[in-house]
């Protein structure tokens, strides 16, 4: 008997060997609220092939989906297509127990591999561009170095026109049906707007790139096998439209008006701020700090055109939970926003400067300087307040019809 999980049939030579991490709510600091999957894949032809494998505590799951199919010892090859542990963390224990023949990366796949796991074992390079016929199929590799990391490749099933994405177009989402046509499409563009967000935003231009060079190879992907979430066997097109469209981080008429709150001036602030921007013919989106995880500030900044951060003063300095959120903000590296900083404060009053400076390093086009109130803040104060979301939906107005 092989086990209690099963392999489920993608295509005439490719099964998902997998597994559901239903629990997960936390994936190194993003909040993954719906869990997430660790899709491994395996190629049945003449050779059994395996695609990735999956984070270490869940190697059994992987196995048993596996021998659904197939005694595991018949694996032949395995192809890494990234290191990350949620892919590779029970690649050594999998060698160990099938003794493939083979095992390929990409070159930066192999110094990253040996650089986790120190087996002694040879893993085989496989180049750019290089295709292969292995096992009865034809593969081509390409590296996405950098989409999301150094050693990131995708690999192509050409019989099957399948296309292997590892972290691409995957989103964390934890789910008993495999397809994506079979899900709740709010679900599918919310989570993969969160997955985009918070882990390639800051590799846009290679993701507007890589989009163009699969379309310039003229390869037919029917079927696309991300590491995470669904897989995409009709109208693949939409993901990777999606994709194209985030890359591009073109203005909205969106504001985002994120911040915290001591005794409630700097939330009074927000609120009157907002009325502002709506007033001027934006969209506001209101997240204060205390209640909102980070991961899903970056998620509404994605189709934002305006960030505005409100802090008050706490020991000369910005409130940590601002402090925090513009650290992440910062990495993930977010383009072509305005914005405005505001603040109360008591005495001293350092943290809307603070503030205003970071935004700016951040390279965001200050639309006004920044609004400090001093402790709480009047009708008159309120007013202002109106007045800032009133000038950065102008701008934004402005900016948004330049880019049209
Ligand atoms: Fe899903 Fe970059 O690992």
């Amino acid at each position: 008997m092989s086990g209690p999980f099963e392999a489920v049939k993608i295509s005439d030579h490719v099964y998902w060997v997998g597994a559901i991490d239903w629990g997960i709510r936390d994936f190194h600091g993003y909040s993954t609220f719906r869990g997430s999957t660790y899709n491994a894949y395996l190629i049945v032809a003449d050779d059994v092939i395996l695609i990735d494998t999956v984070k270490a505590p869940f190697k059994d799951e992987l196995l048993s989906r596996v021998a659904s199919v197939t005694d595991p010892r018949n694996i032949k090859y395995i192809i890494s297509n990234h290191s990350e542990m949620d892919h590779s963390g029970s690649l050594p224990r999998v060698i160990a127990e099938v003794e493939p023949e083979k095992v390929f990366a990409s070159p930066n796949g192999v110094k990253a591999l040996a650089a986790h796991f120190h087996m002694d074992r040879e893993i085989t390079a496989v180049k750019d561009g290089e295709s292969l016929a292995l096992g009865g199929v034809n593969l081509s590799f390409l590296e996405t170095r950098m989409l999301h990391w150094p050693d990131s490749m995708v690999t192509y099933v050409a019989e099957d026109r399948l296309l292997f994405s590892q972290d691409g177009f995957g989103m964390h989402l934890a789910s008993a049906e495999r397809f994506a046509d079979e899900i709740d499409e709010c679900a599918i563009v919310e989570e993969s707007a969160k997955y985009y967000a918070n882990i390639l935003t800051p590799y846009s231009a290679l993701v507007t790139k890589l989009i163009e060079r699969v379309g310039s190879l003229g390869i037919r992907i029917d079927v696309l096998c991300p590491d995470h979430g669904p897989i995409w066997r009709k109208d693949p097109g939409k993901i990777i439209g999606l994709w194209g469209k985030w890359a591009e981080q073109a203005p909205t008429m969106k504001a985002l008006v994120v911040y915290d709150t001591m005794w409630g001036s700097t939330g009074k602030m927000a609120r009157a701020i907002s009325e502002g921007l709506v007033g001027g013919g934006a969209a506001a989106s209101v997240m204060p700090l205390h209640s909102c995880h980070r991961s899903d500030v970056a998620t509404e900044l994605l189709e934002a055109g305006a960030l505005l951060v409100g802090t008050p003063t706490i020991n000369n300095n910005i409130f940590p939970t601002v402090a925090d959120v513009l650290a992440y903000l910062r990495g993930l590296k977010f383009r072509n926003l305005v914005g405005a900083v505001f603040g109360s404060y008591g005495w001293s009053g350092e943290g809307h400067k603070l503030l205003n400076d970071e935004l700016a390093s951040m390279k965001v086009e200050i639309v006004a300087d920044p609004m400090a109130v001093n402790y709480v803040p009047d009708g008159e104060a309120l007013d202002r307040c109106r007045g800032l979301g009133l000038a950065v939906a102008e701008k934004l107005k402005e900016v948004v019809k330049g880019g049209s």
